[in-house]
Parts: C-alpha cells; sequence; structure tokens
C-alpha cells in the first residue's frame, strides 16, 4: 500500500506529511478535515494559500441558488489567521521553511501543523494545533503559538469570521448582524439566500504570552462579511507567544437552543466554553471519541504492517467526522469534507456505509434510515411524476421531504461538445432497493421491533408498491420486465432488464409479501392502519400475479448472467490501460458516454454486487464465472468497486487478488494519486474499508436472517479481533491462527460457521477452529 501521507512507524492513529506539497494541497485538505458530524472543516492551513479549498459546512443546511442544484453553503471562514512577522507576511512561499510537520491524530481528531519560518536572517518557530470537539459540537478551538531566535519580534494577527466565502463563486448566504460584545466576543448573523436558515458564528480569542493571559482588547476591523479582531505585540527571543481561538456555530435547525434566541444563547454558550483551556476541552473531546467511536467499533488487526490498522483506523475516524446525528440529515458522497457531490446521499450510504453502522451503531443506523422514512413524502412525489405507485427514492437526496435533487446536466461531451443530460435522477431506480436491502439488515441485525413497526414495514410495503407499479408486462413471453434504467454500472445508460435492478425489485416484492401477510396475520391493528394508509388490499393480488414472473436474466451456458439484455453483444475492448492508470475517469478521454454504452465496459461492480449482496442465490461456480469475466471488463472508476471485488475475491479462496483489491481500496482517499479526494473523501470507501476488513476478511455476514462468522485473514495477518452488535449483545470475534473465539456479553447467541450451528450461551466464550481457505 502506497499512502499519500506518513503513517508514523509505530503508530496507526497518525496520518501525516513532511512536506509542503503544493501539488497534494487539496488531498491533504480533505485527508485531514476535522469534524463532528454536525459540522465539518477542511484541513487548511490557517495563512492563505495557492489554489486553497478553505470549506465549512454544517450537515443538512441546504440552499438552493436560483437556476443551480441544491447544496450544503459554503460557511464563513473561522480558521484563517492572517499573520505579520516584523511586516512581513507570513507566507510558506517566502524565506525558507524547516522541519515542517502536518499531521492528524485520528484517535481524537486534533490536527497540528509545526515548521520553523526563516526570514529575513531570523528564525520563527510556529505551531498550529486545532479540533472540533466531539463533546459540544458547535465548537472549533484553535490555538498559534509562535516564538524565535530574536529579541523584540514583532507579531501582528488578524483573526475573526471572514464571510467572503463562496460556493465556487456562489454566495449562499445574505449577510445579518456584525456585533461586538464586551469588548472581547463577536459575532457574524447570517442566513441562506432561499431555504433561510439562519446562521451564527461567534468568536474569541484569548492571548498569552509564556503561558500568562494578556488583558488585551483587540482592534475591531468589519468589513463586508467580515469582523476580525487585531493584535499587535513584540516578544523576546525566551518567550513564547500564544493565541487560542474558541469559535463556535449556531443554526436555526438546531434542536439544542432557542432558535428564536440564537445570537444570545450562542454567546453565553461560547462565554462557558471559555472558561476552559484548549487543553481541558480537547480532553473532553477526547474522552467522547473514546466512549463513542472507537470502543463501538474496536476492530484491531496484528500485523507487522501498520497501514491495514492505519486504514480502519481512518475509514472510522472519516465516517465519524462525516455522519450527522439527525435523522432529518444523512451522509453524503463526500460527507461534509468538501463540494464535490454538493452534500447529497446516495446509495452509497445503504449499501456501503449502513452495515458499520448496523452492526457497531445500531442507533446511528436507525437515525439514517429514519431519514428514508422522513423522506417518503419525496419518495411518493417522485413515484407520482413518473406515473407509479408508492415510494421511489431519490437518486440524490438532500433536504429530507423534497425528493429528487439530482442535477440535470453534466459536463460536455468530448465528441458532440454539448452538455451531457444526466440520466441517474430519472432511470438510476435501483436506489428504491438499496433502501429495503439496508432496511432488512437492519432488521436482521438488531431484531428492532419498534422500527420495524413505526417505519421499517411501511418502508417495505411503499417500496414494494413502487416496483409492482414499475413492471412492464410483456405478452410475447407472459413476463414482466423493467426497460430503460442504470443500472449500479452508471456506463451502460438505457439499459433494459439490468440484472442488479431486476433481481432486487423482484426481492423487494418478495419481501413486500411476507410482510403484507405477516401482519395482516400477526397483527391485524397495524396492517389496518397502513392498509388505510397505502390501500393495500388492492395492490397485494398484483404483487402475488407479478412476482414469479419478474424476468430475471439467468446464467448463460457459460455460467454469465448478463448484465442486461445487450451487454453480452456489445463490442469488446480491452481495458487493462484504463485499470492500470490510477486516474478515474480516463476512458473518457478515448470515447464519449454513447459509444461506451456499446463496449462491455463497466464501470463499477454492477453482477459482482449482486452476487454478493445476495449470496446465497448463487453458486461458488457460477460466482467464479461472473467474476472472471466482469472483472477483466471493470474499470474500477466508481470508489465504491474495488471494496466488493475484494470481498468477493476472499470468498472465492483468491486470496492475492483479494488482497490486491483491498490494497488499491484502502489507497482510494490514502493513496498518492490525487483522484478525486481533492473535492472531499470517498464517504462509501470508507465504509468499504470497515466492509473489506470485517466481513471480507473477517468473515462477517448475515444469512438469511442467520449471523455468520467465517473469517479468511490475509496471510500476512497474525491475527484480528473485532466487535459487533448482534440483537441485545455484544460480540467479540478474535481470530488466530487456526481458531476463533467468540465472545459474548448479554444474552445467548447463535451463528452458523462452514454451515454448522454455534451456541454462545450468555456471558461467555466460546472456541471453533476455523480452516483457513486456499488459492484455486
Ligand atoms: C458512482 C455512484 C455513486 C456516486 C456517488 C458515482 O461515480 O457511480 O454509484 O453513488 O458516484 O458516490
Amino acid at each position: 500500500m502506497k499512502f499519500c501521507v506518513d503513517t508514523d512507524k509505530k503508530n496507526s492513529w497518525y496520518i501525516g506529511t513532511d512536506n509542503y506539497d503544493q501539488f497534494l494541497l487539496n488531498k491533504v485538505e480533505s485527508l485531514m478535515a476535522q469534524g463532528n458530524g454536525y459540522l465539518g472543516i477542511r484541513a487548511v492551513s490557517e495563512e492563505r494559500q495557492l489554489d486553497e479549498r478553505r470549506n465549512m459546512f454544517v450537515a443538512g443546511t441546504f440552499d438552493e441558488y436560483p437556476g443551480e442544484v441544491t447544496e450544503l453553503p459554503n460557511l464563513p471562514d473561522l480558521i484563517n489567521m492572517e499573520i505579520v512577522i516584523d511586516n512581513q507576511v507570513l507566507s510558506l512561499r517566502d524565506g525558507r521553511i524547516e522541519k515542517y510537520h502536518k499531521y492528524l491524530n485520528l484517535k481524537n481528531g486534533e490536527l497540528v501543523r509545526i515548521f520553523t519560518w526563516i526570514i529575513n536572517g531570523k528564525k520563527v518557530f510556529f505551531k498550529f494545533s486545532r479540533f472540533v470537539s466531539m463533546k459540544d459540537k458547535h465548537l472549533i478551538v484553535s490555538k498559534v503559538e509562535i516564538s524565535s531566535d530574536q529579541d523584540n519580534l514583532n507579531i501582528q494577527i488578524r483573526s475573526g469570521i471572514d464571510g467572503q466565502q463562496t460556493n465556487s463563486a456562489t454566495q449562499h448566504l445574505m449577510e445579518g448582524d456584525k456585533r461586538l460584545y464586551e469588548d472581547r466576543f463577536i459575532q457574524l448573523v447570517e442566513e441562506t439566500q432561499q431555504s433561510h436558515i439562519k446562521f451564527v458564528f461567534n468568536v474569541r480569542h484569548k492571548v498569552y504570552v509564556d503561558n500568562v493571559l494578556l488583558n488585551i482588547r483587540p482592534y475591531i476591523k468589519m468589513g463586508r462579511r467580515q469582523i476580525f479582531g487585531n493584535y499587535d505585540l513584540n516578544l523576546n527571543r525566551d518567550q513564547t507567544f500564544t493565541l487560542v481561538k474558541y469559535s463556535n456555530v449556531y443554526t436555526s435547525l438546531d434542536q439544542d437552543i432557542k432558535t428564536k434566541e440564537l445570537a444570545t444563547q450562542s454567546i453565553i454558550k461560547l462565554k462557558d466554553n471559555c472558561k476552559k483551556s484548549y487543553r481541558e476541552l480537547l480532553q473532553t473531546s477526547t474522552k467522547v471519541w473514546n466512549k463513542e467511536v472507537w470502543q463501538k467499533s474496536f476492530v484491531e488487526i496484528d500485523s507487522e504492517d501498520i497501514r491495514p490498522q492505519t486504514a480502519i483506523n481512518f475509514a472510522r475516524y472519516q465516517l465519524a467526522v462525516n455522519t450527522p446525528r439527525d435523522p432529518r440529515m444523512n451522509i453524503g458522497a463526500k460527507g461534509i469534507t468538501g463540494e464535490g457531490y454538493k452534500g447529497h446521499t446516495f446509495w452509497d450510504t445503504e449499501i456501503f456505509m449502513l452495515p458499520y453502522y448496523i452492526f457497531t451503531m445500531p442507533n446511528i443506523a436507525r437515525d439514517l434510515l429514519t431519514y428514508r422514512y422522513l423522506g417518503l413524502a419525496g419518495a411518493h412525489k417522485k413515484a407520482q411524476a413518473n406515473n407509479y405507485r408508492g415510494a421511489q427514492f431519490p437518486w440524490e437526496a438532500a433536504i429530507v421531504e423534497e425528493g429528487e435533487t439530482a442535477p440535470l446536466w453534466g459536463s460536455a461531451d468530448i465528441v458532440t461538445g454539448e452538455s451531457m443530460k444526466i440520466w441517474s435522477g430519472f432511470i438510476e431506480q435501483h436506489v428504491t432497493s438499496d433502501v429495503v436491502i439496508a432496511v432488512m439488515e437492519y432488521l436482521n441485525a438488531t431484531g428492532d421491533q419498534e422500527f420495524a413497526e413505526k417505519m421499517g414495514y411501511e418502508m417495505i410495503l411503499d417500496v414494494a408498491k413502487f416496483w409492482s407499479s414499475r413492471l412492464e408486462y410483456d405478452q410475447d413471453h407472459d413476463r414482466y420486465e423493467i426497460t430503460d434504467v442504470i443500472g449500479p454500472d452508471e456506463y451502460k445508460e438505457h439499459a433494459d432488464n439490468n440484472a442488479f435492478t431486476n433481481y432486487t425489485a423482484q426481492w423487494c416484492l418478495q419481501s413486500g409479501i411476507k410482510v403484507y401477510e405477516f401482519l395482516l396475520k400477526e397483527h391485524p391493528d397495524i396492517y389496518e392502519k397502513l392498509n388505510t394508509k397505502m390501500n393495500l388490499e388492492n395492490e397485494y393480488p398484483d404483487w402475488l400475479e407479478r412476482v414469479n414472473k419478474i424476468y430475471l436474466p439467468r446464467p448463460n451456458q457459460d455460467g454469465i448472467i448478463p448484465e442486461d439484455d445487450k451487454y453480452l453483444q456489445r463490442e469488446e475492448i480491452d481495458v487493462t490501460r484504463y485499470q492500470a492508470n490510477n486516474q478515474v475517469s480516463d476512458v473518457f478521454k478515448d470515447y464519449n458516454l454513447a459509444q461506451i454504452n456499446k463496449m462491455q465496459v463497466t464501470k463499477q461492480a454492477d453482477v459482482l454486487l449482486l452476487i454478493y449482496l445476495f449470496e446465497d442465490m448463487f453458486s461458488d461456480e457460477i460466482k467464479a464465472d461472473n467474476w472472471n469475466y466482469y472483472e477483466p471488463r471493470t474499470t474500477h472508476d466508481s470508489s465504491l468497486s474495488l471494496s466488493t471485488h475484494a470481498i468477493l475475491a476472499n470468498d472465492l479462496g483468491l486470496s492475492s487478488a483479494a488482497y490486491r483489491f483491498y490494497e488499491k481500496a484502502c489507497e482510494i482517499d490514502l493513496g498518492v494519486h490525487i483522484g478525486k479526494a481533492a473535492q472531499g473523501i470517498h464517504m462509501a470507501a470508507c465504509g468499504g474499508i470497515w466492509n473489506m476488513t470485517v466481513e471480507g476478511f473477517g468473515g462477517l455476514r448475515i444469512e438469511n436472517g442467520q449471523l455468520r462468522i467465517e473469517p479468511a485473514l490475509p496471510k500476512d495477518w497474525h491475527g484480528m479481533e473485532y466487535q459487533i452488535n448482534w440483537q441485545e449483545s455484544l460480540v467479540h470475534v478474535k481470530v488466530i491462527p487456526g481458531q476463533m473465539i467468540v465472545a459474548v456479553s448479554g444474552p445467548e447467541i447463535e451463528f452458523v460457521s462452514h454451515k454448522q450451528i454455534y451456541r454462545v450461551p450468555a456471558d461467555s466464550e466460546i472456541t471453533v477452529e476455523v480452516s483457513v481457505k486456499t488459492e484455486i
């Protein structure tokens, strides 16, 4: 594995770099981004730099600029500090930089940057540190420490709130009041243009020399959307100057504050925080990281190579930083680490990130699924607009009840020169099934009856209603088809009978039928309620008539499941050079989408994802045949592809291929290639790292509603341990060569391993012999 950032030799909790590398600037800003699920800030430097992307977002605060697509507004900059030393503006491009080191402590989210700036014959030592609190989600604390080898060094600092940020030139925020309270606290109030969400930003600085707090008042300067405090003082060679900046952010969507009194209440909160030191606040935040993240998602890999552990730490860090703990919001494809995908949510959440939450923090999984439940209004709207019934979930989701948010137009076609229409919002329909796949997985793992009764059953039934109305009857074959869709392989637009779409649609209909019959028999009260709401008794006969007539592309004589009706007849080209190239979408340099549509070129796991998700539907031979067929035709241009390939390869006993895919998947963000991480982290790839580690090598799956544990570790791993939640119990799995120990806290559990059923009595453990799969 090649990581863009160094990992300290023995410490898998640090990612860092000793190079100030302009080329990797944006990537490092994304990789080391900080946050707490509520707000996210890129790891920009305090002083401004060329080509930087200074972003701060608060989850869920979408706004739609006229004529543009809804997006998360880029908020005022609270990180910027302009520093002038003896009349020379701090810039890493001037003078000489020595001993540069920038690192992120993944364990508590503290970002530190240290360097010596040699300028005009002086050596000036800088240390910048900051964190976003996990304890108080509104709070950001930053600190700069400066010392030098000279007497009488003049330091001027301008720091405050700079609302002149934009989303690539779009300004979402209208300026409100700018204020100073008690000579020390500065405040900017703003409001989004269209969604009218109010924001309040507050800052207070504390200045110390040699740890003694100075009683100095800042000289305040205001500009358009800007309010700064200015400090000016002289320092001797044996002294250290420290400035601590306490900032907070509140919005009118917050539920933990009286939103009518945002401006005054938020100042009171900041005052409280200012009573504590940087260190004290970091300590309380660190405790929350430990308790809420690291203990709950415990994974330890025993290997000489620390990179696998770094990768899983990084993935869990990013998931924690980018997941809102509020059911009105969901995880963006790039989280809140950059402008990419505008903060929108895709199927990435359900298929790639939810397994992590279902097994480690089921309450968060429930919130993420609740978001889809709250989104039913938008899903109905979308179905109706397309003349379907039931719930058709949006391909891209933002404001929970608004439904489809996908953009209509993309960049220009290299052949025609015209803007390309983005069809996903219209015809990439598998997302509706993906939601139900996740609901079922959640219910199987947790047995959360309350969720099922309040939300889960309704979602399953509403989706069955959609698919039933979506099916097209083909008289010639007396069967139902689904034509004109995009499957997970987005390089095939307007495909007929995409295997992934058809199989999952049938499965959703089967699930709807099961839930319908179960409720009718076991819970007539719930049945009645839902029947009144959804007219189910009129739907059900159709479901029964249709479900077994849905056309499923079956394996052909060579065992290949056709990805769609035409795929296997399309022209074949050699994709190895696109696979070998580490930049994504290189195939577009040679062909346009219309041309790629006619070729056997697959963007990402499609049939193979189906096989992975519904593994008990297909034999090992069919799995291997499809692996051998599709992988060589896949460019892996989506960050969602590699993790599925790694897991499937491991399942097939192809352990070296599995490890190769695993390493590449870990490098999607952490790797040396710039890729798209410049615009934000790939959240689904982070989920994928956990999936490959725990579901892949750790062998954790749900099969027919039952827990299955069949580890198969890479050859260089001596062992691994992980913890999951299963029903009411916490389950700790330890794998060592030839053995696994499954320990339970809580009630008895049952699991399957290699077709044998094991029981672990309440609060005890058992040891199971594990056979090692060998390469075939
Ligand atoms: C992928 C989609 C994915 C989206 C957001 C696209 O490139 O093809 O499957 O949902 O990115 O991550």
